[in-house]
């Protein structure tokens, strides 16, 4: 009887304290949580407690988003066992689990965890991270963590314990109201080089993978800090959020699309910032072996080049599983090369064999040496490494992916020239002018001096009517540019500078070779480009090129400060960018709260007055052709230059982040006239300008944008809230706070003039400074150009799209000498 009151008694205090303090995050032994009663982490955000789901009578304990309107459960205990009534008690045992019990006593759920033998220091306690901890003496027993439902929360993995075989996915909900295994399942698979596997019930569905060092291949960076970790203990993935960043949970839903949401606080819903793309082509293996997937082609499946339907009746009826093989047989020991491809998703990796610290070259010998050996590509895009298949290649679709795949083709197939290819009609594009031989180069260094020989007469002659663009404080002296040295540089002073190439002082790696930190005996920081045995050209060749591209000098423009020729070495000396580039900072959150709004409005002028200085007062009318976030490199200041300017492909400049970003693509700024037709002028730009503002503004890509309603494009999205006056809806959550209304409204505006569908819609640079410079009211836009991805998708397979662009062929694009 008297044990009987002190249970009541201690029940009793424990439920004044509840009322009284709702804030309470622990159980401490011989306490209990009843239906009604919640846990809330220390600060607020997360609740633990019993629901109901959607329209269920059913009672799960479950935890949820404490400050959010819309209920969202992010982890469910006893998903398979609901009690169907009210009489739930959750409470920690003595032996160190948590248990949940029914009315009756009989236990419904259990951790199934122990912790020690005395136990009076356990707790269970609900943390900021959304995690249920179970701690004995201050050692962690069990945790919700390591059993995610159908919500990964930053910080959760989802992966392989290789010592205990513990396997951790994510796995759908029945229905809204049934929190139950539904038939989706997201997992990483650890055979070969691991990948991520979507199931349904039991069977691959999708693969996306494999990792590339930044993110998987074939999909959208899903998380702002990604993290991939695969050594014999373990593989698993992981992400996590900046303190201030949205709150944001990757979600794998009922019809089992992997995305990214964001809670939105103005609208009060969640928002869906990127989704895994999960359409037909995305159906594992739908061409069968050697076959490649387009879904903007009927029918979407193909061959890859020098391969044929393996079972021709049954392709022409649309069942691709058997899938192709090749025209001519290899050759194996007799000199079998490789046959490059980009634009696609890399094949299954299932019986893949890789090496972290061999070089491509490595790479390549290897998969030379072993028949069986299909094809071989660069593991990491930051870091290099080897990975080989010795299979069937399997499940290529296209995708726009630069990460290069070599396959091995016997060398009778390789003799006509390569051009990147998924198999489907190669359209012939309309080039304007491209200049890609050394004789061009040598034209165009002509034509400049007669030019500016021209221009210096005549400007002696002009009024001040001429001037309609604003001249600033970026123009320095124009002869004086003409007069500037490029500077020769030897080679043991950039192998000195630059630790002998070493790794460590590696920043990445461009499509044409690596680029290196060097610092100078004087200590100026330089970045190196060290051009890749591809990129050979001739000593002349090479000189008077790089000499044409020296003399594009403006504060906006990454300057190239001179070169080095020796042996068979072509290096490229850029100055150093303290702070990399501009996607590093925009699309990631922990980066994006340091560039609050005027920082960006800064570097939207800056970008805009360096393109008006390729465009129109450089001696040559430039088109970049490529400029997106990932181009454009920000020094100490966080001042805007723009890279990758007026250079041949072949040694495309200081590209330090270019390849990271490249996995996201570059179609999200191509213009539709450059997209369909291969049409490109300096509106080409302006349009992916105007794409550049609205992604610095909102914090999103355009590529990879989604919101289906949307028509899957940050311009479309931004269309629809202009229309409804919304404007600022679209500005990233991280600028709210320092954002300046009309500031930010002007910049969208001028964003939607610039991505109008026709050319002549669009400003020119000269105007856009200008308008952005003044509050003059500005024209109304009309429907901007917005095409979906899977339209876009449709052009990955022609020669007409940048990254695609064989190797001899020049980026830069010379209208006319002006
Ligand atoms: C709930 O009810 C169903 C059927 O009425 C029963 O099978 C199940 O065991 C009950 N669950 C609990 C936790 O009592
Ligand atoms: C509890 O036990 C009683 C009597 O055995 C039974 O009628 C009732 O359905 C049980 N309730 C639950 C929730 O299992
Ligand atoms: C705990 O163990 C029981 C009995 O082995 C099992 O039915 C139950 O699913 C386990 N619970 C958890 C959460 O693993
Ligand atoms: C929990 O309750 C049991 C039995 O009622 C008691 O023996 C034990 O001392 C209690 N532990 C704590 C930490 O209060
Ligand atoms: C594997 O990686 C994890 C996380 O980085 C690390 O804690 C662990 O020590 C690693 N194991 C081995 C064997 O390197
Ligand atoms: C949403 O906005 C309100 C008012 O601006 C603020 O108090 C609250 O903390 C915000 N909530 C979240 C989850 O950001
Ligand atoms: C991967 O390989 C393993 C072992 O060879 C096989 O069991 C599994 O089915 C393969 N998975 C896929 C998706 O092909
Ligand atoms: C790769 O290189 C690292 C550092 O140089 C070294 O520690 C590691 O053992 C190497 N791994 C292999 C597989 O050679
Ligand atoms: C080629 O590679 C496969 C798979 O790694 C291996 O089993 C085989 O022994 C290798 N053959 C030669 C000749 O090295």
């Amino acid at each position: 009887m008297a044990k009987f009151t002190i249970f009541f008694l201690c029940f009793s205090v424990l439920i004044s304290i509840l009322i009284t303090c709702s804030a309470v995050d622990t159980i401490a032994v011989n306490q209990t949580i009843k239906d009604g009663d919640t846990l809330v982490s220390a600060d607020q955000t997360f609740k633990m407690g019993f629901f109901s789901p959607g329209t269920s009578n059913h009672r799960y304990v479950g935890i949820w988003y404490n400050q959010i309107s819309v209920c969202t459960v992010v982890w469910v205990a006893n998903t398979e066992t609901p009690l169907n009534d009210t009489s739930g008690v959750l409470f920690t045992v003595s032996q160190g689990a948590l248990q949940l019990v029914n009315g009756n006593n009989s236990a419904i759920w259990s951790s199934n965890s122990s912790g020690s033998v005395t136990t009076s220091g356990l707790v269970a306690r609900l943390l900021d991270t959304g995690n249920l901890v179970l701690i004995d003496q201050g050692s962690l027993v069990w945790q919700s963590f390591d059993y995610p439902g159908d919500t990964l929360l930053s910080g959760m993995r989802i992966g392989v314990d290789l010592i205990s075989g513990k396997r951790r996915l994510l796995t759908s909900w029945k229905s809204e109201d049934d929190p139950s295994a539904g038939q989706y399942v997201f997992k990483v698979d650890p055979n070969g080089y691991p990948q991520l596997f979507e199931m349904q019930d039991l069977v691959p569905r999708s693969r996306f993978g494999p990792w590339n060092g930044v993110t998987f291949n074939g999909m959208p960076n899903l998380g702002y800090n990604s993290k991939f970790v695969f050594n014999e203990t373990e593989i698993y993935y992981e992400y996590e959020l900046a303190n201030n960043s949205p709150v944001s949970r990757m979600h794998l839903s009922l019809d089992g699309k992997i995305q990214l949401l964001n809670w939105n606080n103005r609208t009060q819903s969640w928002t869906i910032s990127l989704t895994a793309r999960i359409d037909n082509c995305a159906r594992y293996g739908i061409c069968g072996p050697y076959g490649i997937c387009n879904i903007n082609n009927a029918p979407a499946c193909s061959c890859l080049e020098g391969f044929e339907p393996r079972r021709p009746e049954q392709w022409n009826l649309a069942d691709w599983s058997g899938g192709c093989q090749r025209i001519k047989p290899l050759a194996c020991g007799n000199g079998d090369g490789f046959r490059t491809m980009s634009g696609i998703k890399f094949p299954d990796t299932n019986h893949s064999w890789y090496d972290l610290n061999m070089t491509l070259g490595e790479c390549e010998a290897v998969c030379k040496r072993n028949c069986s050996c299909t094809a071989y590509a660069s593991l990491d895009i930051r870091s290099g490494g080897c990975l080989l298949w010795f299979d069937d290649l399997m499940d290529i679709r296209v995708y726009d992916e630069s990460q290069e795949l070599h396959i091995r083709m016997p060398a009778s197939e390789l003799t006509s020239p390569t051009i990147p290819e998924s198999g489907s009609n190669k359209k012939k594009q309309t080039i304007i002018i491209v200049v890609s031989t050394s004789l061009g180069s040598a034209l165009v260094c002509l034509i400049l001096a007669l030019y500016a020989a021209w221009r210096k007469k005549k400007r002696s002659r002009k009024t001040r009517l001429d001037l309609v663009e604003p001249r600033d404080e970026n123009y320095t002296n124009e002869s004086r540019k003409e007069d500037a040295e490029l500077s020769t540089f030897s080679l043991s002073m950039i192998a000195k500078s630059t630790n002998n190439f070493s790794l460590n002082n590696k920043l990445g790696e461009g499509g044409f070779g690596p680029v290196y930190k060097g610092v100078l005996e004087d200590g100026r920081e330089i970045a190196v480009k060290r051009l890749s045995e591809t990129s050979r050209q001739g000593i002349d060749e090479f000189k008077n090129e790089v000499g044409c591209v020296a003399k594009l000098q403006h504060r906006n423009l990454v300057k190239l400060l001179g070169y080095c020729i020796q042996g068979d070495e072509r290096l490229l000396i850029y100055e150093y960018m303290a702070n990399k580039s501009l996607d590093l900072f925009i699309f990631d959150t922990s980066g994006s709260s340091m560039l609050d709004w005027p920082r960006r409005f800064r570097i939207i002028h800056g970008i805009a007055r360096g393109l008006l200085y390729l465009h129109q007062d450089s001696r040559l009318r430039i088109i970049h052709r490529d400029l997106k976030a990932g181009n454009i490199l920000l020094d100490k200041e966080m001042n805007a230059k723009i890279s990758d300017f007026g250079l041949a492909r072949r040694f495309s400049g200081y590209e330090t982040e270019a390849n990271t970003n490249r996995v996201v693509g570059t179609y999200g700024y191509i213009s539709p006239e450059y997209a369909v037709h291969g049409l490109f002028s300096v509106k080409s730009d302006v349009f992916s300008f105007g794409v550049l503002v609205l992604e610095i503004v909102s914090g999103k890509k355009n590529r990879g944008f989604s919101q289906e309603e949307h028509n899957n494009t940050l311009i479309g999205y931004a269309w629809r809230l202009h229309k409804e006056g919304k404007s600022l809806d679209l500005v990233s959550p991280s600028l709210r706070p320092s954002c300046i209304d009309s500031q930010v409204l002007r910049s969208i505006h001028i964003g939607l003039l610039c991505v109008q569908h026709h050319a002549e819609d669009r400003p020119t640079m000269s105007s856009v400074v200008l308008m952005l410079g003044n509050e003059n009211a500005l024209p109304p836009p009309k429907q901007p150009a917005f095409f979906t991805e899977e339209n876009l998708g449709k052009f990955d397979s022609t020669s007409s799209v940048p990254t695609l662009d064989s190797v001899d062929e020049v980026t830069i694009t010379l209208l006319n000498a002006r």
